[in-house]
C-alpha cells in the first residue's frame, strides 16, 4: 500500500503508519476551535496552533516584520512593532494581490513553524489547528483527517460579537470570506457539535480522543 493510500483509507490507527496521525482541526470564526483545541491538548494530544503562530510572527518582534516591512514600508507596521492589522486591511480593500503577497511572506514560515512544533511535541497524535483549511483547498499540506467543528451561523456570531466586541455587520462580513458551514461539513471526516453548553464538549472529545489515540 502507497503513502497516498494508507493516508485516504486505512483505519484511524494502522500498524503500518510510518508516522503519527495528523488530524487537522477547522471550523469557522467563533465556533470554538481553541477552546476544543485546549480539551485534546488537556488530553495529552500534541497540538499545534497555526493562529497562534501567524499572531507570534507579526507581534512586536516577530519573525515577519523585517519581510513584512520591506515589503509594504512602515506604514503596515506600528509604533510599538507589530503588524498593524488595521492599515493592512485597508491596503487589502481596493487591491486583492496585497493579501496574496503577506500570505507569501507568511505561509512558508507558519508552514515550517508548524513543522518545527509538530516534530517537537510529545502525543500519541498530533493536531494541526487550521482556521482556513477547507478554504485553502489543499487540506493544509497533508493532514491524515479534518476535524470540523461545527455550530450554527447565528451562535458563531453571537460568539465573535461577545468575544471581540465587534459590530454584527463586521462579523457577518467575516464570515461571508470564509467557506459556508455546508462547505465545511462536506470537507469533514470528524465533527464535533459546539451548538450546545461547553459541557457538551467533553464526551465528544474524548471519543474522537480515544479514536485518534488509537484506543477504541
Ligand atoms: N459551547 C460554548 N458555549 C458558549 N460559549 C462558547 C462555547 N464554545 C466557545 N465559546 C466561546 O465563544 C468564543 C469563541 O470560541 P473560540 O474557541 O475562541 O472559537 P475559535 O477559536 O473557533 O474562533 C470564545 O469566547 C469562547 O469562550
Ligand atoms: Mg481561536
Amino acid at each position: 500500500m502507497n503513502a497516498a493510500t494508507t493516508a485516504a483509507h486505512a483505519p484511524i490507527r494502522d500498524g503500518a503508519r510510518a508516522r503519527r496521525l495528523l488530524v487537522g482541526l477547522t471550523g469557522g470564526i467563533g465556533s470554538g476551535k481553541s477552546t476544543v483545541a485546549a480539551q485534546f491538548a488537556a488530553r495529552g494530544a500534541a497540538v499545534v496552533d497555526t493562529d497562534e503562530i501567524a499572531h507570534q510572527l507579526t507581534a512586536p518582534g516577530g519573525a515577519a516584520i523585517a519581510a513584512i516591512r520591506a515589503e509594504f514600508g512602515d506604514a503596515v507596521i506600528r509604533a510599538d512593532g507589530a503588524l498593524d492589522r488595521d492599515a493592512m486591511r485597508e491596503r487589502a480593500f481596493g487591491d486583492p494581490s496585497v493579501r496574496r503577497r503577506l500570505e507569501a511572506i507568511l505561509h512558508p514560515m507558519i508552514r515550517a513553524e508548524s513543522q518545527r512544533r509538530l516534530a517537537a511535541a510529545q502525543g500519541p497524535y498530533a493536531m494541526l489547528v487550521v482556521p482556513l483549511l477547507v478554504e485553502s483547498g489543499d487540506r493544509a499540506g497533508g493532514v491524515d483527517r479534518v476535524l470540523v467543528i461545527d455550530c450554527p451561523v447565528d451562535v458563531q456570531i453571537e460568539r465573535v460579537m461577545r468575544r471581540s466586541g465587534l459590530t454584527r455587520a463586521r462579523v457577518e462580513s467575516i464570515l461571508a470570506a470564509q467557506a459556508t458551514r455546508a462547505q465545511r461539513l462536506a470537507a469533514a471526516d470528524d465533527v464535533i457539535d459546539n451548538s450546545g453548553e461547553p459541557a457538551a464538549l467533553g464526551v465528544q472529545v474524548d471519543a474522537l480522543h480515544r479514536r485518534y489515540a488509537g484506543d477504541a
